[in-house]
Parts: structure tokens; C-alpha cells; sequence
């Protein structure tokens, strides 16, 4: 009877051990196959995120901007200016997507076409094609552009040469008067902030009070340059609108002096409203993430419109 119950009692723990053996095993293979699962699931979200950013950079959007100022003349009431900027034609953006580019514009049948600099990347290789290009863009009151700090550091001279060449106006630290019947708003243009010297003297020199007056600057930073309320528009680049941003709402490298403040979209400056276009190409790495690229079209209205 002694030796009948031992006997049961090793049975009994015995199938304990191996049930219990089983219960632990079981557990530990669950945690397994979930933390595999969380590193697959953080995994496939990593790659979803890296192949939206590299999507991203072809999603061209058309902003349109309907800026009111008293003195924009009656007869520029509508006037549409198209501006473009950070093409940074080269590896990261081909002369394929560039011709697609201009035809784009021209669908959107502008009155101006302005261009905000850093037009290349790298050498100087892709000037010849990338105003190959632009000699495309059509505007009955003209196509005119100011450089960037890429254009600079790939050749300056090259780059103002093939400007001219293509019908490109060279807004660099001068101005035009842009007329409609009797009535005229001057559109002017800075040198790079950050490789090149700035003269606003020939933008503003002529300029009389009631004068609606643009400027275009690759770098938004100019607008903390300026000491008096002569300039009503400033239209930049340069920044991508953070190129890599967390979600459109916060970006973490920014190339200004002024944190998040000239990201993009329209920002009052002390002395005047710079609108800064996410631009159109990339720096490395050539990833977009919530900072698409952005065709804009500037509106002028009269201020009772
Ligand atoms: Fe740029």
C-alpha cells in the first residue's frame, strides 16, 4: 500500500514537471513570438516611412498664395506670379523632371515667373541642361531669378552666363519695374545671404510711398536685414520646409539663423512678409517627409478684393 502510494506520488510529480515544463516553455516561445512580432512591426513601419520619403520628393504640390496689399495697383488685380525654388538639378533631380516641371508651369498660364536660386547641385555639370530647361518657361511679363548658395559654391559666373543665355533675367542685387498699362510694381532681387554680398539700394532707391514693391531672397534671413517698410513681399527659398520634418510640425535642421521660424508658408517679419516655398529638388539625402515640394502662385489683389 506504502509502495503503491510513493509509486503514484512520483507519477503525480512527474506529470507536474513535464506540465509545468510545458507552461513555462509555452510562455517563453509567447514573449518570443511577440517580440519578434513588435521587431517585424517597427520593421515594416521603418520601411512604409523610408519609401513614403522617397515618394515624397515627386509629390509636386501647387500652393497658391492670395496676397492683399493697398498698394498693389487696381490693374494688378489677379496678377498670377509663379515661384519656384531649390530645383538642385543634378543627381538628385533630371532634366526629364525638370522639362515635366516647366510644362507645369506653364499650364498654370502665370503673368510672371520668378525663381528662388539653387538651381544646381554639385559642379557645374548640369547648368548647360538646367536652363536648357528653363529657357521652356513662359510669362508675358518675364521669367527672372536670383541665385543660391548651391549656384555659388558650383560656379556663380557660370550660372548668371546661362541665365542670360536662356532669357532668364539675373535678379541679383537689382531690380525691373513690371508695367501694366500705366501702372507699375517693382519686383527687385538680393544676392545670397550666406556666399555673396547683398545691394538693396537699386530695388529700393526709386521706390516712392504707395509703390507696391516684391523681393525676391534665396535666404528668408534677409527680411531680419531690413530696416524700413519698403519692401511689402519677400519671396525665399532655401530652407525645403525642413526637407525631413516630424509630421510637417517640427523640423529638425533648418539652414536659418531663426529656428522654425522661416520653415515655409507666410511669416510677418518685422518689417515686412516673407512667404518661403518648400522648393522643388533635395540635398542629400534625397528624401521628402511632410515638406513636399511646391510649385507656388502669388495672387496680387487689391486690398478691397
Ligand atoms: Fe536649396
Amino acid at each position: 500500500m506504502i509502495v503503491r502510494y510513493i509509486f503514484d506520488m512520483k507519477i503525480i510529480r512527474t506529470v507536474k514537471r513535464i506540465c509545468g515544463g510545458i507552461i513555462r516553455g509555452s510562455f517563453r516561445g509567447i514573449f518570443r513570438f511577440l517580440r519578434r512580432r513588435k521587431f517585424l512591426s517597427v520593421l515594416l513601419l521603418l520601411s512604409c516611412l523610408l519609401v513614403y520619403s522617397m515618394v515624397e520628393p515627386h509629390m509636386v504640390s501647387i500652393d497658391t498664395l492670395r496676397f492683399s496689399h493697398p498698394d498693389i495697383p487696381k490693374v494688378f488685380d489677379g496678377f498670377k506670379i509663379a515661384f519656384i525654388s531649390d530645383i538642385h538639378a543634378g543627381k538628385y533631380y533630371s532634366r526629364t523632371r525638370l522639362e515635366g516641371l516647366v510644362q507645369r508651369i506653364n499650364e498654370i498660364a502665370p503673368d510672371l515667373v520668378l525663381l528662388g536660386g539653387d538651381f544646381v547641385h554639385g559642379d557645374s555639370e548640369s547648368i548647360p541642361w538646367c536652363f536648357a530647361a528653363l529657357s521652356g518657361l513662359e510669362a508675358p511679363s518675364g521669367v527672372m531669378g536670383v541665385l543660391g548658395n548651391h549656384d555659388n559654391w558650383a560656379g556663380g559666373a557660370l550660372v548668371k552666363k546661362a541665365m542670360r543665355d536662356n532669357g532668364i533675367f539675373v535678379l541679383d542685387n537689382t531690380s525691373v519695374w513690371v508695367y501694366r498699362q500705366d501702372d507699375r510694381i517693382k519686383i527687385g532681387g538680393v544676392a545670397d545671404l550666406q556666399t555673396d554680398f547683398q545691394d538693396l539700394k537699386e530695388t529700393t532707391a526709386d521706390l516712392e510711398t504707395g509703390d507696391f514693391a516684391l523681393l525676391v531672397s534665396h535666404n528668408p534671413d534677409f527680411a531680419d536685414t531690413l530696416t524700413n517698410d519698403k519692401i511689402d513681399l519677400m519671396l525665399s527659398g532655401h530652407t525645403h520646409g525642413g526637407q525631413l520634418t516630424f509630421f510637417g510640425l517640427y523640423a529638425p535642421v533648418l539652414p536659418t539663423a531663426s529656428g522654425q521660424k522661416y520653415r515655409s508658408g507666410l511669416v510677418r517679419a518685422e518689417h515686412t512678409s516673407v512667404y518661403i516655398s518648400r522648393g522643388i529638388g533635395t540635398i542629400t539625402p534625397p528624401l521628402r517627409f511632410f515638406a513636399p515640394p511646391e510649385i507656388s502662385v502669388i495672387v496680387l489683389q487689391t486690398e478691397e478684393n
